[in-house]
């Protein structure tokens, strides 16, 4: 046991035990990571009922439930996938594979056969259904763990947001979120990644300035327990001396990434009302 909870591994730490309650559930949650590996044990119907299940058991905005999982399982699509996404090849072939999709086009319908218009902000639109959406897929993962499956989510398919609607047939109103992976894990033990300290993360009352040290020191714990990250864009940045979270963080986020994305949104009539069904 331990009192300092930024022993805890979440955060760097040697420990998994922290003080407090340790439900099944926050056993769950604090030693989930990502999976990457599965082995080919199918997931039954019934479990994969559980965890569709438990998906829509996360609160949803108004009960409005504005987000739709797509499960594929005809292997013409996931073959197109892995021709379109070949370096998340190891994803699209696990066991279960969904794409989470953001959907407006349900409300959308309903509001029209009720003879009624749609006249949501689009911005205010697109969050709520994002926020459903991310919901559900954290309820998912978490129902996951807790029966001894992996997962990993995977924006990769964003990468291509206009193939993604055309192969899954998406209607205006709905847009991709990321697919997420599932299987049971090749390997028990992978390391746990360590969070940044509750310190930079949880504010007390107002919102406070970024402690550059404590980015610092996150950023030294992430290589002492991960090793040294790959860094990111070295075709455009060169090798760094050292590569640190916060430098890939500064490196992505300079680069333009899925460019596709916001256009393809405005196709599906998400950001411009007057395209809007
Ligand atoms: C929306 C979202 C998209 C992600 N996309 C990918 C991806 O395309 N490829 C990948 O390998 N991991 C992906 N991940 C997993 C993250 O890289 C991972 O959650 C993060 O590095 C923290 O590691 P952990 O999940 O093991 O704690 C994604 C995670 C989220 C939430």
């Amino acid at each position: 046991m331990t009192s300092n909870p930024s022993n805890h591994a979440r955060y760097g730490g040697p420990e998994m035990a922290i003080d407090g309650p340790k439900t099944a559930l926050i056993q769950t949650l604090l030693s989930r990571r990502s999976c990457r590996d599965f082995s080919d044990r199918v997931i039954d119907h019934q479990t994969k009922h559980l965890l569709f299940t438990a998906a829509q058991s996360a609160p949803t905005k108004s009960n409005l439930q504005q987000y739709s999982l797509i499960e594929i399982a005809d292997p013409s699509i996931r073959q197109s996938l892995q021709q379109l996404f070949p370096s998340v090849a190891w994803a699209i072939s696990a066991p279960l594979l969904v794409v989470i999709v953001g959907d407006l086009h349900r409300t959308q319908q309903i509001n029209a056969a009720k003879g009624h218009e749609f006249r949501w902000d689009a911005a205010d639109a697109f969050l709520n259904a994002s926020v459903d959406a991310s919901l559900a897929l954290g309820f998912m993962i978490a129902a996951a763990e807790s029966l001894s499956l992996g997962s990993c989510p995977i924006s990769t398919i964003r990468e291509s947001t206009a193939a993604i609607i055309r192969l899954l047939e998406l209607p205006k109103g709905t847009f991709p979120i990321c697919a997420c992976a599932f299987g049971y894990p090749t390997q028990k033990h992978t390391t746990l990644s360590p969070r940044l300290p509750q310190s930079v993360v949880v504010h007390q009352d107002r919102y406070q300035p970024v402690d550059m040290d404590a980015i610092h020191g996150y950023d030294q714990t992430l290589t002492e327990v991960m090793g040294e990250p790959k860094p990111r864009y070295p075709e455009r940045y060169g090798m760094p001396r050292e590569s640190t979270w916060s430098d890939n963080l500064a490196r992505q986020t300079s680069v333009r990434e899925r460019s596709d994305f916001q256009s393809s949104c405005e196709q599906q009539g998400l950001w411009r009302r007057d395209q809007m069904d």
